[in-house]
């Protein structure tokens, strides 16, 4: 039996490869910093993470799936319930995973990117994850290399983009783009980013890097409309600079007591950088996905710093 160690065994995307994991018979090791927080309904055998160890947590793995990665960078307020997270601290644990992969001999490094990550970009996630993907490649060791855009999972609160404009939809009375909302988004379905990481386990190839994207395009503004539509609601949808979206994702968010949006993460939208040309390979499609959970989309908001807690 053929072991896989999985990061972020417990939370969204890691919970899915998992369980395809066990469904084809491979033996199934968490690496990961929530467990006792976290519900482990899977059972898996869990191992800390190597940047908070010096054991070699690696031993005995053949596949290391990496699903490790912070959303933004966060400095929380004195007496937050929360511990600050970056995207430079993520990309030095990153680096540590990768050199304790090599030490222990794993077979192969499944890392999970994102569409269009990129060296010269001054934005922060795109920059890290460039520079991760440098560094796998230059460690030697068998690998493949997926690009989601943005996820959407079994329930509407785990996709926390889509949800949370679905609830904005349901509580206020009109919703923005940042400009002109042309921009390109192609979300993939959890089960079938899954599927493509174990797929990607199981390979022979020496290296490989695949756009992990769905089967539908929407730009910013389709997608607002799609939904809308999908939940029986009319609104408004308003183009605002990106700066005034930003402040009014930053009162609700606040409100909600989580950060909703992130300036970085507008400028990546707006730039189209979750859309790429080219082959897809989800076939879930989230249309219909919308359809089917129309009555439950947005009735919760989902807390991203909640999670964290
Ligand atoms: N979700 C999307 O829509 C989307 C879109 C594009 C790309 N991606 C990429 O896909 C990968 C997986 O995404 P995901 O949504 O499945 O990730 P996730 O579950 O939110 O995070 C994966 C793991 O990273 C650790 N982590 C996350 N936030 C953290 C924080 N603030 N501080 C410390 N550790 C933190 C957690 O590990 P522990 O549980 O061990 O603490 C978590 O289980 C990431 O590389 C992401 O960049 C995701």
């Amino acid at each position: 039996m053929k072991t896989v160690a999985i990061t972020g065994v417990l939370g969204y995307s890691g919970r899915y490869i998992a369980a395809a994991a066990a469904r084809r018979g491979w033996r199934v090791i968490g690496l990961t910093n929530s467990g006792g927080r976290l519900p482990n309904p899977g059972g898996y055998e869990l191992r800390p993470l190597p940047w908070s160890t010096g054991q070699d947590v690696l031993a005995g793995v053949d596949v290391l799936v990496n699903t490790y990665w912070v959303r933004f960078s966060y400095t929380p307020g004195k007496g937050a319930a929360h511990e600050p997270f970056s995207h430079a601290q993520a990309v030095q644990n990153t680096l540590r995973l990768f050199a304790a992969a090599q030490r222990s001999g794993v077979g192969r490094v499944v890392h999970i990117s994102i569409t269009q990550p990129d060296a010269a970009s001054e934005l922060s996630y795109f920059r890290g994850k460039s520079e991760l993907e440098a560094a796998l490649q230059s460690t030697g060791l068998p690998h493949s290399i997926l690009r989601p855009a943005i996820l959407f999972g079994d329930t509407p609160d785990e996709s926390i983009l889509i949800n949370n404009m679905a609830w904005s939809l349901r509580h206020l009375p009109a919703v923005a783009t940042f400009g002109r909302g042309n921009y390109g988004l192609q979300p993939i379905h959890v089960q079938d980013f899954a599927e493509l990481a174990m797929d990607e386990a199981e390979s022979q190839s020496a290296h490989r890097i695949i756009n992990a994207v769905g089967a539908e395009t929407y730009t910013f503004r389709e997608l607002w409309q799609q939904l809308a539509r999908s939940m029986r609601l009319w609104r408004p949808i308003v183009p605002v600079p990106a700066e005034l979206g930003y402040q009014a994702t930053r009162v609700l968010g606040a409100l909600m007591g989580d950060i909703m949006l992130t300036r970085q993460e507008i400028a990546g939208l707006s730039q189209s950088r979750l859309a790429v040309a080219g082959t897809t390979v989800g076939t879930r499609r989230l249309s219909q996905w919308m359809q089917q959970h129309a009555e439950a989309l947005g009735r919760r908001y989902a807390n991203e710093l909640s999670r964290r807690a």
